[in-house]
């Protein structure tokens, strides 16, 4: 008994030893604290955003655990306070009344145990018995399960001695536990579900769903949805809600097929708008759709909200690209795009930026019925680094309309409109320090197909010190993307007519927070 006692033992103590050796001690939430109030005010400012979702330094990406919780909206993200580069990823912590400004909150998660010593990724959150129960993916060697944190006050975090709640055993037999991770959670009548994804062995992407009643104990029910070879090698993010009548499930997708000279981005989030049978927790699919088709839109992540709002907001930027606030030393990258409410109208997903926005808006020009013919012009007044610009066109008698923003002598990012082919293209070849990554190096534009109706052309842009996010025909399509212009001022915007353009109606307004 005893010889053969030992040698487990050992074998025991080796492992566990093992085990903790993984753990960086270092790696604490108080740590992440003192670090962030000792240096946040080191942080070069020139490229950080006026009125978007930011941590006060370091690196960010997705949003986690976003939830309207005792009377305001918290928002959790992917974070490394230390450096402004995706490793020793924690969850950051902020809070709003109005989801446009938002106060920093202490680092809520860090990666301290064996389960998420490389990373506490992304995962969501929900309310029990009135606590806060975050579900997140624990990162470690090669695997990834699911855990639970809880919270009594929003702020500080306990994980739960049953962590992982879900591992390796809880997979159906075609996925892989390397890739096994991001988590949402929500409730239907008395139950709990959780979707997350994980990739098959025949490297696809797969929605998995779980069903629980306490949040601990977890059962595995289906796989939800399986992806196509065209689909992607992995799917990241899943979300899934009901929507004005209809099933919604958005995916970031990671490598999507691309032909020939399709130059869409690789990386990108889908939207799939279908019916779900709760039964046999099939989501039957209607339509696939991108979400947004400018460069920096990922991982996005909805809430609800007391006026019953369906909210999404995601990380404004990609992966596989330069980062050029990192590359010069600015000791942060990252942040999230400007929230944005869903609807289902005619079978179309649309997304309007949240109306709290509009009371920051100080309207300093407004425009209506100019024609352009065959020439460039300015506007008085239109012009900015920071603000909504809003456009109403008709291109009847158009081959091109042309808009160029945060311009200055040699650069400026290109809204163009091509009548013939009906395409928008978002451009930014010339925008300042190019972003280089590895989708296609020579192409830095992006293009999406937006009829116009009754000939006319609808836009609203939002300009922020480092970003554009295009609205375009009341929301039907968007497309995000970061600038880093050089020189300062890069505030001109003008407008080009190829043909004749009726411009009905142009407004711009700057936006402060102050
Ligand atoms: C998506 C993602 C998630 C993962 C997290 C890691 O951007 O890759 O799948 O949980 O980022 O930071």
């Amino acid at each position: 008994m005893v010889f053969i006692g030992i040698p487990i033992l050992l074998t025991l103590c080796l492992y566990i030893q093992k085990s903790a050796c993984d753990v960086d001690p270092n790696l604490t939430v108080e740590n992440a604290n003192a670090f962030i109030a000792e240096n946040k005010d080191t942080i070069n400012q020139t490229y950080r955003l006026k009125y978007h979702a930011m941590a006060p330094i370091g690196w960010i990406n997705d949003p986690n655990g976003f939830i309207f919780f005792q009377d305001e909206y918290h928002l959790f993200y992917q974070y490394n306070p230390y450096n402004a580069y995706p490793n020793k990823i924690h969850w950051g912590h902020m809070k709003s009344k109005d989801l446009i400004h938002w106060e920093d909150l202490p680092v809520a998660l860090a990666p301290d145990q064996d389960y998420d010593s490389d990373g506490v990724f992304s995962g969501s959150a929900i309310v029990k018995d009135g606590k806060l129960y975050a579900m997140y993916t624990g990162n470690s060697g090669d695997r990834q399960v699911q855990c639970i944190a809880v919270s009594e006050d929003g702020i500080s975090f306990q994980k739960i001695d049953q962590n992982p709640v879900l591992d390796a055993n809880s997979l159906p037999s075609n996925a892989k536990p390397q890739d096994f991770r991001d988590p949402k959670v929500f409730q239907r009548g008395d139950l709990y579900y959780v979707v997350t994804v994980s990739k098959t062995v025949d490297e696809t992407g797969q929605v998995l769903l779980y069903q629980s009643t306490d949040l601990i104990n977890w059962e595995f029910k289906s796989i939800l949805l399986e992806g196509t070879k065209e689909q992607g090698i992995m799917w990241e993010c899943p979300d899934l809600f009901e929507l004005d009548g209809k099933d919604v499930l958005l995916l970031s997708i990671i490598q999507i097929a691309r032909s020939g000279n399709d130059y869409s981005n690789i990386d990108s989030v889908v939207e799939f708008i279908g019916e779900m049978n709760w039964d046999e927790g099939k989501f039957a699919v209607e339509s696939i759709k991108e979400l947004d088709h400018g460069m920096d839109l990922y991982a996005t992540q909805t809430a609800t909200d007391d006026k019953g709002r369906r909210i999404v907001t995601a990380w404004m930027n990609m992966w596989g690209r330069t980062y050029p606030t990192a590359d010069l030393g600015d000791g942060w990258v990252g942040a999230m795009i400007l929230p944005r409410e869903l609807h289902i109208e005619d079978g179309f997903l649309v997304q309007s930026p949240v109306s709290e926005i509009a009371s920051f808006y100080e309207q300093v020009a407004e425009y209506t019925n100019v024609t352009l013919t065959d020439q460039t012009s300015r506007f008085h007044l239109v012009s900015g680094e920071v603000g909504e610009m809003e456009l109403q066109a008709n291109l009847e008698n158009t081959n091109t309309f042309t808009i160029e923003l945060r311009a200055n002598d040699d650069e400026k990012t290109i809204l163009s409109y091509d009548t013939e082919s009906s395409e928008l293209t978002l451009d930014r070849t010339n925008s300042g320090i190019s972003i280089t990554g590895n989708e296609n190096p020579q192409v830095f534009a992006r293009k999406v197909l937006a009829p116009l109706n009754d000939n006319r052309l609808k836009l609203q842009v939002f300009l922020d010190q480092s970003s554009v996010e295009v609205f375009v025909n009341d929301g039907r399509e968007s497309l995000t993307a970061n600038i880093y212009p050089t020189k300062v001022p890069s505030d001109s915007i003008r407008f080009t007519a190829e043909g004749t353009a009726l411009i009905e109606r142009l407004t711009f307004s700057n936006i402060n927070l102050d």
